[in-house]
Formats: structure tokens, sequence, C-alpha cells
């Protein structure tokens, strides 16, 4: 059980047991969580900021600036930071809230803008958790893609006794490992992602490239490890940065250098995606010096590099997914239908590269994917971040099938 690498929003709520939400703080903590804490203007009359601030090493977000130097605590970016949010414990109050879009505190504000899956504890009175109204609630947060961790039975704050009790830190922290794990598709699987542009070296300072990002290889790496899979990325130069244990960089420079890369791990892998914008001709020779500045025309040969996909295409096992991208700037489909059976694809990727906001540059994409079997699906316009997803998305039954 591991929450390594995770992003946890942990919401406090004016209930007697935040005191329990303390102890969470430091397993999420323990589990490898980066936790971020917002509370509700009443939870801070049970707990103080401080412990969460000191347990979770992040200053705990209250208002929604800070009243001192006007920093503006965004609940836009907090839901886009955490990889999933927590609001425990949820009192009666907060969760009729949430349950009907109200945002009038930090906390259910944030709710409201989370992308990542929410988990809601509640923690009241036996007979507020009875309350039909509160029933009804929970069933709304739930039939709108919440997960709830139900109260447990036992001894209440009130001297009561019966079902209210905020569900154990341990027993929190249990189901969003159990999340997370579920959420792991390709657990168990290498793939293969070659991403960026190559360089092909015409003289000592001087090379053949082409104006490839890597932003999309590197969201291809970034999404596939998030999916759960070991990633061996083999990135042309870019100016990128990986950081994500799960991924192991191998840098290189020339369509030479990649081809050797790719194929000395294609076979320990059960998927590779080309993302890379590859040479397709070298100099035939590479000047040993700088060559000097004549008068005269130069005329540099230029020869064909050695084409990784078509090569991992013909290497390919039964069981191995093989995924390319075609860069068109005409008669974009049909050249690449023809490429994905050339290079024996399992299926190709296709972008215009004369499209605004999609190919080589820019942080976003516009793709359609086809597929061996015929089928084409189009994409609107999205975040590269948000197009890896969708790939991997039609990587992740492929690789199932064909395992059977
Ligand atoms: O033939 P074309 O270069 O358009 O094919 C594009 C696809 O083939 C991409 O997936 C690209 O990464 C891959 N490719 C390659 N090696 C080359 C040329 C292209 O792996 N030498």
């Amino acid at each position: 059980m591991s929450l390594s690498g995770k992003n946890i929003l942990l919401g406090v709520t004016g209930g007697i047991a935040a005191y329990k939400a303390a102890n969470l703080t430091r397993l999420l903590v323990k589990e490898g969580a980066s936790v971020k804490v917002v509370m509700t203007p009443a939870a801070k009359q049970f707990v103080a900021p401080l412990t969460f601030a000191t347990l979770s090493q992040n200053p705990v977000l209250t208002e929604f600036f800070n009243p001192e130097n006007g920093d503006w605590h965004s609940h836009v970016k907090l839901g886009l930071w955490a990889d999933a949010m927590i609001v425990a414990p949820a009192t009666a109050n907060t969760i009729a809230k949430m349950a009907n879009g109200i945002a009038d505190n930090l906390l259910t504000t944030t709710y409201l803008s989370m992308r990542g899956k929410v988990f809601v504890a509640p923690a009241m009175d036996l007979d507020m958790y009875a309350h039909p109204a509160t029933q009804r609630n929970i069933e709304t947060l739930k039939a709108t893609g919440n997960i709830i961790i139900d109260a447990e039975a036992g001894e209440l704050a009130s001297g009561l006794s019966g079902k209210g009790r905020m569900a154990e830190p341990e027993t929190i922290v249990g189901a969003l490992a159990n999340y997370f794990e579920s959420d792991q598709p390709l657990k168990g699987r290498t793939v293969l992602v070659t991403a960026g542009p190559t360089y092909e070296k015409i003289d000592p300072v001087r090379f053949i490239g082409n104006y490839s990002s890597g932003k999309m290889g590197f969201a291809l790496a970034e999404a596939a490890a998030d999916a759960g899979a070991s990633v061996i990325l083999v990135s042309g130069p870019v100016n990128l940065a990986t950081a994500n244990p799960k991924i192991k960089r191998i840098n290189v420079e020339s369509a030479q250098q990649m081809f050797e890369a790719c194929t000395a791990n294609f076979a320990n892998c059960d998927a590779a995606i080309m993302a890379a914008a590859v040479a397709d001709y070298r100099p035939a020779n590479i000047a040993g010096q700088k060559i000097k500045k004549s008068d005269a025309q130069m005329t540099v040969t230029l020869e064909s590099t050695p084409d990784i996909a078509a090569t991992l295409g013909k290497a390919k096992r039964s069981g191995q997914v093989l995924v390319g991208f075609a860069l068109e700037t005409e008669n974009g489909l049909a050249n690449a239908a023809e490429k994905l059976q050339k290079k024996n694809l399992d299926f190709i990727v296709f972008n215009n590269a004369n499209e605004a906001g999609a190919g080589f540059c820019c942080d976003t994409n516009r793709v359609t994917i086809i597929k061996n079997d015929g089928q084409q699906i189009d994409y609107q316009k999205k975040d590269k971040h948000a197009v890896a997803r969708d790939i991997i998305a039609q990587l992740v039954p492929l690789l199932n099938n064909k395992q059977q």
C-alpha cells in the first residue's frame, strides 16, 4: 500500500472528529503523499491550523486570500494540483453544501474545482447521520461520482452510541490506496516512449533538426507512468525535465542513437509509443572540422536514417503493442493509414502540422487515432496531457486483449 507521489488535498470541517484528521495527515505523509490541508472556518475552532501545517509540512489554507499580504489562494490551482481530495471529517453541513454546489468557503469552492476523485468521510451524531436530509445528500454525492467512506458505529461525542463516528484514519488511507491501485491499468507493464527531435550532425557545430518540442512524448511518458507502467523514455534534445521515479530517461541526439536505445529495450517492453520526430535523412558524411564558408554553392549529401518504428514493427511479438505518430501537412489521413500498415503499427495518431493548436511546439494537440482494424476516432483539441491520457486509454484494452 502506498500513496507515493500522490498529491492529496485534505479538507477538514468543523466536527469533533477533526482531531482524528491530524493523525490522518501524519499517515498520508508517511505513505509518501504530498498533503495540503484546507479547513473551513468552523474547523479552526476544533484544531489549530498550526497542527496541520506542521504535520503536512505545507501552509494550511483557510481563507480565499491571506489578509496580511493579499495573496490569493486559488481554489482552481488547488483543484488541479490534487490527485484526490478527502473531506474528513465531513459534517452534515458541508455534505449538504457539497451535494448542492454551494461554494461559500475555500473548502467547498475547491471541491467544485476538483478534477480528481473526491472522498468523503462523514462524522456526526447518529440522528443527524440517519436524518433523511443527510442520507439524501450522501446519495447525491455518491451519484455524482464521489466515494463515501461510511461512518462507523460506536460511541459518539454526544455520549450516545450509534452510527456516525468518522472511519478510522487507517481505513481512509486504505480506501485512497485501493483507489489509486485499481486506477493503474498498466501496473506491471513496461512502456517505451520516444520523444523530441533528433539532431543529425553536419559538422562539429551544425546539425539538421526540426521544431519538435518533445511535449507530446513527455506527456505520454507521464500518462503511462500515472497508469502504473514503468516507462523508458528515449528523448532527443529537448528543454523538458522528468522527475517521475517511474520514468527512466535515456537522452540521445541522433536517429542512430535513438534507434540503438529503442532496439536494445523493445524486447523487454509490452508497448512502444513512437512520438519522436525522427529525422528521415542525415548527412552521409560528417565533416571532422567546421566547414569553412566559401562563395561557391554547397551541397550536403543526405542518406536515409533507420526507421525505428518500422524496425520495431518487424520485431514485434504477438503480445506487444506498437503505436506511431503521423505529422502531416497534406493528405493526412491517407498518409497516416499507409504508415500504419507499412510500419506494422496497432494504431497511429494523426496530427496536422498546419493546424493552429496542433502538432509540434504548442501545449495542445488535436488528433485522430486510426486503428489497424480501420476504426477511426476523432478527438477535440486538448491539452497534450489530456491527449496523452486518451492515447493511453486506447492502448490499455489492446494490451489486455493481446494477452488473452
Ligand atoms: O514516416 P514518418 O516519419 O512520417 O513516420 C512517423 C512515425 O514513425 C512516428 O511514429 C515516428 O516516431 C516514427 N519514425 C521512426 N523512425 C524514423 C522515422 C519515423 O521511428 N526514422
